[in-house]
């Protein structure tokens, strides 16, 4: 097959998990790399990389197809758009955007020029998760009445007071819920679908060093369509950390982490316990899925609007939060 010239833009923070996959990619030619900060590109002109600082001008060459695209939230609809009409398919990382009205607009970028525009959310593409989906799609779990997600950490950054960008509101669209917490509605969603009604109750400010406006906290409450309900904890400010789905359904219970899933058969106290063990990397397995829609000519939007929805879930949460009352999604 053919190889696709990209371009990565974003290289340090989690940008750097998406350069070793570009940089052993057989069907990869990688022409250039762009961030903003030396420390990042120095490296890598050492190692005969080209790079820039300036995503206009690497996303402006007339010789790439591709692009991979992690940066602050508040730069994607411009870096995502642009690329896009310079006719490069996207795989840009979550969540979508900062709010509903920059996921609208990198979508409408995405049908115009006919591009692939995927959003990355590679906690699907992890081993335990992978394993978990044949069983939920089979009914093994009858019916599912009760979703349970969480997702706990200690992030560093937060304690030493290195926001940066994250802390402001108006440029990450928030913490807890839409970074966080993405990963595992991402998952959630993946497994349940779209609730029809979402509740939230967040917080910030928690004694923590510097000056930020964000959500810290949150739990939420999802009401979904077949009258099953949901809750979802995000924290990035405690400990243990934990990733983790639990699916209860009249047949059985799926309790799903990355490496380890565990399905109790039945609802007697006697249920069988099954556990597998699973290692192994997500972000291959989910870069072989954008190279999987381009080859296959899919529709631009297909590998965004499972991001879309979720965006839909993050907005009725943070709306949801501001009122004191449980929201409709919107469209
Ligand atoms: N999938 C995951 O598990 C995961 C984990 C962390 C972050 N992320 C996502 O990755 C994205 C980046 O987050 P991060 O934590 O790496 O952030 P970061 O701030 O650590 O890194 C962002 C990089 O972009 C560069 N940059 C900033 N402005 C730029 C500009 N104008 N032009 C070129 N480069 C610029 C910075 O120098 C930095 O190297 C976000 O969307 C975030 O939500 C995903």
């Amino acid at each position: 097959m053919d190889k696709l010239r990209f371009a990565l833009v974003g290289a340090g923070g989690f940008g750097a998990g998406h350069l070793a996959v570009l940089s052993s990619h057989p069907r990869v030619s990688l022409q250039v790399v762009c961030d903003a900060s030396p420390e990042v590109t120095k490296p890598l002109a050492g190692r005969g990389i080209e790079t820039t600082d300036d995503f206009h001008v690497a996303l402006s060459r007339d010789d790439l197809d591709a692009a991979v695209i992690a940066l602050p939230h508040y730069l994607y609809p411009e870096a995502v758009c642009m690329a896009l009409e310079n006719g490069l398919h996207v795989l840009k990382e979550k969540p979508f955007a900062r709010d509903l009205d920059d996921a609208r607009a990198m979508l409408a970028c995405a049908r115009r020029a006919e591009r692939v525009l995927m959003v990355a959310g590679q906690g699907k593409y992890s081993p335990g998760f992978q394993h978990a989906k044949p069983i939920v799609d089979s009914g093994a779990l009858g019916s599912i009445f009760l979703t349970r997600g969480i997702i706990t950490y200690h992030w560093g950054g937060a304690f030493a007071n290195d926001w940066r960008w994250r802390g402001e509101k108006a440029k990450s669209g928030g913490v807890a819920v839409i970074d966080s917490g993405w990963h595992i509605l991402d998952l959630v969603h993946w497994f349940r679908g779209l609730p029809e009604r979402v509740y939230c109750s967040l917080g910030s400010r928690n004694a923590l060093p510097g000056d930020y406006d964000v959500d810290d906290r949150a739990c939420l409450v999802l009401d979904y369509p077949d009258g099953g309900v949901g809750n979802i904890i995000c924290c990035f400010i405690c400990q243990p950390s934990n990733r983790q789905v639990l699916l209860h359904g009249t047949e059985g219970t799926l309790d799903i982490t990355n490496r380890k899933v565990v399905l109790h058969e039945g609802v007697a106290e006697n249920s069988q316990v099954t556990t597998f063990a699973a290692e192994g990397s997500a972000l291959e397995p989910q870069f072989e899925h954008f190279l999987g829609l381009i080859d296959s000519g899919a529709a631009p939007e297909v590998g965004a609007l499972e991001a879309y929805d979720i965006q839909r879930i993050v907005d009725a949460a943070y709306r949801s939060a501001e009122t004191g009352e449980p929201v409709t999604l919107r469209d």
